[in-house]
């Protein structure tokens, strides 16, 4: 399978529009070694024709632009996006939706939880039917494996991660679960096994299996420090609060991913602005690189 990273950055990517932290006015003077990020979204296929993209972030159209395997092929109307799943509902893995509002009925595959929060909250599932109307397809919490029709030789298992729904959602503060998922993506042909889980807010009996089984992992590179924000003079929430578990110190996911075989490759994807691994002439980079864990960077294409 081909995994395409479309966007590596976490909500309101790097650098942000109204952030002055050392990374992003860093970036922007060309101060510091860095690469820019999108909002975080992978597209996988086997094919390189038929896609399932998971989450729709709000910079999609431009991730969509720079990557020909996408664009239209036939007729005057035509994608290589046969389906969407969405690993939670937060703002910025779903507000693409609203730009792919031109084309055909959408294929959505979420959770009953997502999908509430898309109907209330933040109603893009309602809006959208003025559109182009989007087809749910519920899928499970259990970890118990689907496939996804017109693309033909994945199956999919999603389960439930103890995170955080969005801010807007009535789920914040009272968690349920299937607000969040991690997914295991198999070829059937080949066995081949990625686990992608961009928001993990602690390493659950079953998210640590689902590691150990994979061939390479995707996983939550948010934030390096559970104080960064506040480190930063950025904000006051911690990452616990955001739902993502720091990097660095005891339990956190450098320790965690020693832990899984070294065969397996170890990248992490959806990383904050605030996060200094995103220097990559830092220390904490080069930590990193100790531990044989990537950075993931937009238009990065794993072959599995
Ligand atoms: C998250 O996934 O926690 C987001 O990046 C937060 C946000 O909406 O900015
Ligand atoms: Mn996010
Ligand atoms: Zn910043």
């Amino acid at each position: 399978m081909k995994i395409r990273v479309l966007g590596s950055g976490a909500g309101g990517g790097f650098p942000q529009w109204n952030c002055n932290c050392d990374n992003c006015r860093g970036l922007r003077n060309g101060e510091i070694n860095a690469k820019p990020r999108s909002q975080s979204s992978i597209a996988i296929s086997t094919d390189d024709k038929n896609w399932l993209l998971f989450n729709t972030s709000p910079d999609i159209r431009s991730q969509l632009e720079v990557f020909p395997e996408i664009h239209p092929k036939k007729g005057i109307r035509d994608t290589g996006i046969k389906a969407i799943i969405l690993m939670d509902s937060q703002i910025d893995h779903t507000t693409g939706l609203l730009i792919l509002r031109e084309g055909e009925p959408l294929d959505v595959y979420c959770t009953e939880m997502v999908k509430q929060d898309l109907t209330t909250g933040f109603p893009l599932f309602k809006m959208l039917e003025d559109y182009c109307t989007i087809n749910h397809h519920n899928i499970p919490v259990d970890g118990s494996g689907f496939t996804i029709d017109g693309i033909d030789d994945l199956r999919l298992y999603t389960h439930a991660l103890s995170s955080k729904a969005p801010p807007y959602s009535p789920h914040r503060h009272d968690p349920h679960e299937g607000d969040n998922i991690g997914v295991i993506v198999e070829q059937i042909s080949t066995g081949k096994k990625l686990y992608y889980s961009p928001g993990l807010g602690e390493i659950e009996p079953h998210v640590l299996r689902a590691m150990q089984d994979a061939d390479c992992l995707l996983v939550d590179g948010t934030f390096w420090t559970d104080d960064e924000m506040i480190r930063r003079g950025a904000g006051i929430k911690r990452a616990k609060d955001m739902g993502h578990m720091a990097q660095s110190g005891p339990g956190g996911m450098i320790e965690t991913l020693d832990s899984i075989d070294p065969g397996t490759r170890k990248v992490l994807i959806h990383i904050n602005n605030t996060n200094p691994i995103l220097n990559e002439d830092s220390p904490e980079r080069k930590t990193l690189d100790e531990h044989d864990i990537e950075v993931s960077y937009d238009g990065l294409e794993i072959i599995l």
